[in-house]
């Protein structure tokens, strides 16, 4: 059953269950790529909930805590910090709190417009003198101005004349759900309340990251203004005011809360609080109404340029909406310190850092509908992590200049303190060359291997040079005690998605050094030396391991293996799994886990996924047939992969099975964990397996190519991509595809094996 009625716009909860409030809090989190928080209620909640507001970019090292330390590990673990909780109006009625978890609830309704990105909530509860109260709410984080949050709550007393109190405040005395030893990582700097607001300054320990937030309260009465007198209350770490009204029934009280969010990322300290004023009083000069618009304007705009209609489909294309809304929420694209958190805003695991899910899944997403320089700025990211990765190397033995880009990292060093992990799952520096290939593919701009691309490249192929192993037994090179992106494995010999990508890996830096050295020889001789690189030898080695690489494969199965010894597992699948034995990683343990055969997430068929052109379709429908009976999609990251295989060779049914679990993941909860956050990589991976797979889009030789296999029950599937500067949109339907090119050059793409060419400003059906 949706615990959310199917909307194509809107996520919308209609009634209140307090076991699903940590569930919600996550679903209907907002944000504007600068800041954002779970759903927690402005009034006070005293049952089970995760209070969580975050700042992009601040976060604290805080010191590993593992059993058996490890020669290798990290000294800390980064996460981004839980900050203040700045939406907070507590409220009580002639005396009595409005608590959802205390009062008698009467109704309750939440929505979350993606359209025009607006939290809205009311609820009517019945207090112990039998009086009823609605409260109806609204807020958002502005798009248009990143520093800025509103609220608009309105209390009204349906039955009699009461006397209602509201303190509208900020609260800096927060922790970390997650924190390794319960340290609270905020101190006070500064703090004032005024009669109609009040501003603090915390900062964080150990980086000295100073944050203003700043609140200005107005209040009205049926829409007029009323000049309250209210008490400011200054305590530790906090700032409120509070005031009282008497309201007669049915009248309604407004609160309206503007909030200024400034910090010394992007200010000097000095200038904090004046920044914050400025901002501050600009936005309630402007009013909640013109904020409000211009905020909505944003999001049309961005859907403008991003939506995809699915018509026909209601679950499908609310599960679509919901995550395109997520990623944007989670990054716009305008910071270039920035990076994507697995959990984005809406939870703490995963601490807010990045993994390769960046470069595996959120790339194309934001390419394509955000633009060249996005993706540009992504990949750029890592390249000034570079010499933090070639001291990651250095750490655990490498040498010369061989790069480990980190599993988990907020400036560009190891935060994971696993060492099946930290030390084993190595193919993430595979993923990160890969995306420079599908960067450069897409927007065909080669100079960025001149410019940053090629020494990233180097970097990574010389770890994959030294952390080979040659097998006299064999006469083959192998990769030993690695962990591949199953990760319900650990320490295998030669898995074959990292052998593969890491032969991939030299083949492909090679290839970049020869283009760069003969359309730029003197840079590439300047590169040459700042690296010391000894072209003959490194090259001539590179060459060897491509040739003599081990790949374990089933003959008898003709199976790609997933790696050495996998088929001594015991081969049952995962249709034999008693429903109630799942997810298995909350049932079985980790023992258990590790013997069996079952994959927590794409592997063999990441690698298929990437390297797709290297496979006939038999080939790939017999690895896919394999191993999707296997796989239990544990990963958030798994079923996006399989749903465009699925649509590389024609099973629709899985493909629309694998793409509901995608694009619904969370709605739905599938893997029961919605609680802790939302999966915003993996949505990113729901718009590819629309894109690439239902639509079919690849690059093939610098052009645009569709080949669409659009579901049965879908009337019409629309997309737009913005590809080499031009914005393209494609529709399909009834077995037509229809192209506007909606930009002033013309542009040839293909359609199956057509090519056609679309002039500037046109549509063109297929
Ligand atoms: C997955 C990793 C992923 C991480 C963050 C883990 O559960 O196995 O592949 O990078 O989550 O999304």
């Amino acid at each position: 059953m949706n615990n959310y009625k199917v909307d194509e716009w809107k996520i919308i909860e209609e009634t209140f269950e307090p076991q699903r409030v940590k569930g919600s809090e996550s679903i209907f989190s907002i944000g504007n790529g600068m800041m954002g928080q779970r759903a927690n209620f402005e009034e006070d909640y005293s049952g089970e909930m995760l209070r969580g507001s975050y700042i992009a970019g601040v976060y604290y090292p805080d010191k590993t805590r593992v059993g058996w330390w490890k020669n290798g590990y990290p000294e800390y673990f980064a996460k981004v910090l839980n900050s203040a909780n700045f939406i907070g109006i507590r409220v009580k009625v002639n005396g009595e709190p409005i608590d959802l978890s205390q009062n008698k609830v009467v109704s309750f309704s939440r929505i979350l417009d993606m359209q025009h990105g607006l939290l809205q909530r009311s609820f009517v509860v019945e207090l112990r003198n039998g009086g009823k109260i609605e409260i109806v709410a609204e807020r958002f984080m502005s798009m248009a101005r990143p520093e800025i949050a509103a609220i608009s709550y309105s209390v009204c007393a349906l039955d009699c004349d009461s006397i209602v109190a509201v303190e509208g405040y900020v609260d800096g005395d927060v922790v970390n759900e997650d924190s390794n030893y319960n340290e609270k990582f905020w101190d006070e700097v500064a703090k004032s309340a005024t009669s109609r607001g009040g501003y603090l300054v915390m900062k964080t320990k150990k980086l000295d990251f100073n944050v203003c937030w700043n609140m200005s309260l107005e209040y009205s009465i049926d829409g007029a203004e009323m000049p309250a007198k209210a008490i400011s209350i200054e305590r530790e770490k906090y700032v409120s005011n509070s005031v009282e009204f008497n309201l007669k029934k049915n009248q309604t009280l407004t609160v309206n809360k503007y909030v200024a969010v400034t910090s010394t990322l992007n200010h000097p300290f000095e200038n904090l609080v004046s920044k914050s004023d400025e901002i501050l009083s600009k936005a309630a000069l402007d009013s909640y109404a013109v904020l409000k618009n211009e905020h909505i304007n944003k999001w049309l705009d961005k859907w403008q340029h991003a939506d995809i209609v699915i018509e026909g489909d209601a679950e499908a294309q609310q599960g679509i909406r919901f995550n395109i809304f997520q990623l944007f929420q989670t990054y716009t694209g305008e910071d270039e310190r920035l990076n994507i958190g697995p959990k984005g805003f809406t939870g703490e695991k995963y601490g807010g850092s990045t993994y390769w899910d960046t470069e595996a899944y959120c790339l194309p997403f934001y390419m394509s509908t955000a633009g060249e320089h996005v993706a540009r700025q992504l990949l750029i990211y890592r390249y000034r992590q570079l010499d933090k990765a070639i001291e990651n190397a250095a750490k655990l033995g490498f040498t010369d200049g061989a790069a480990l880009f980190p599993m988990v990292t907020m400036n560009g060093e190891e935060c994971h303190n696993e060492w099946e992990i930290t030390f084993e799952e190595i193919h993430r520096n595979g993923a990160i060359a890969y995306a420079i290939k599908r960067y450069i593919d897409y927007t065909g701009d080669k100079g960025y291997l001149t410019e940053y691309g090629l020494e990233v490249l180097v970097g990574i192929s010389r770890f994959w040079a030294q952390r080979i192993t040659w097998s006299d037994e064999r006469q083959k090179y192998v990769m030993l005690g690695v962990t591949g992106p199953n990760e319900y494995e650990n320490n295998v010999n030669n898995n074959w998605y990292t052998n593969y990508l890491a032969v991939w890996t030299l083949k492909y830096t090679a290839e970049a050094i020869s283009y760069v050295n003969n359309t730029d020889a003197s840079t590439w001789a300047a590169i040459k030396g700042r690296i010391s690189f000894k072209e003959d030898a490194e090259l001539a080695k590179w060459a060897d391991i491509v040739a003599k690489m081990h790949f374990p494969y089933n003959e008898k199965l003709g199976v790609i293996m997933q790696q050495d010894g996998f088929m001594d597992k015991e081969q049952i699948l995962v249709k034999d799994l008693d429903p109630s034995q799942r997810p298995l990683n909350q049932k079985w343990s980790w023992d258990r886990i590790l013997r069996s055969v079952f994959i927590k997430q794409a592997d063999v068929l990441q690698g298929v996924y990437f390297f797709e052109n290297d496979f006939d379709l038999e080939t790939i429908r017999k690895n896919f047939d394999f191993y999707e009976q296997r796989t239990v999609h544990e990963s958030s990251l798994s079923p996006c992969v399989h749903s465009i295989l699925a649509c590389k060779i024609g099973d629709m049914e899985r493909a629309k099975t694998m793409y509901l679990r995608t694009a619904r993941l969370d709605l739905d909860d599938y893997n029961k964990e919605v609680n802790e956050g939302l999966h915003i990589t993996s949505m990113a991976g729901s718009w590819m397996s629309v894109v690439e797979g239902f639509g079919g889009l690849r690059i093939k030789n610098d052009t645009l190519y569709f080949n669409p296999f659009i579901p049965d029950n879908w009337k019409s599937l629309a997309f737009k991509v913005i590809f080499r500067g031009r914005t393209i949109k494609a529709k399909f339907e009834g077995g037509k595809t229809i192209l506007t090119n909606e930009s002033e050059q013309p542009l040839s793409v293909m359609v199956k094996d057509a090519t056609i060419c679309i002039p500037a400003n046109s549509t063109i059906g297929v």
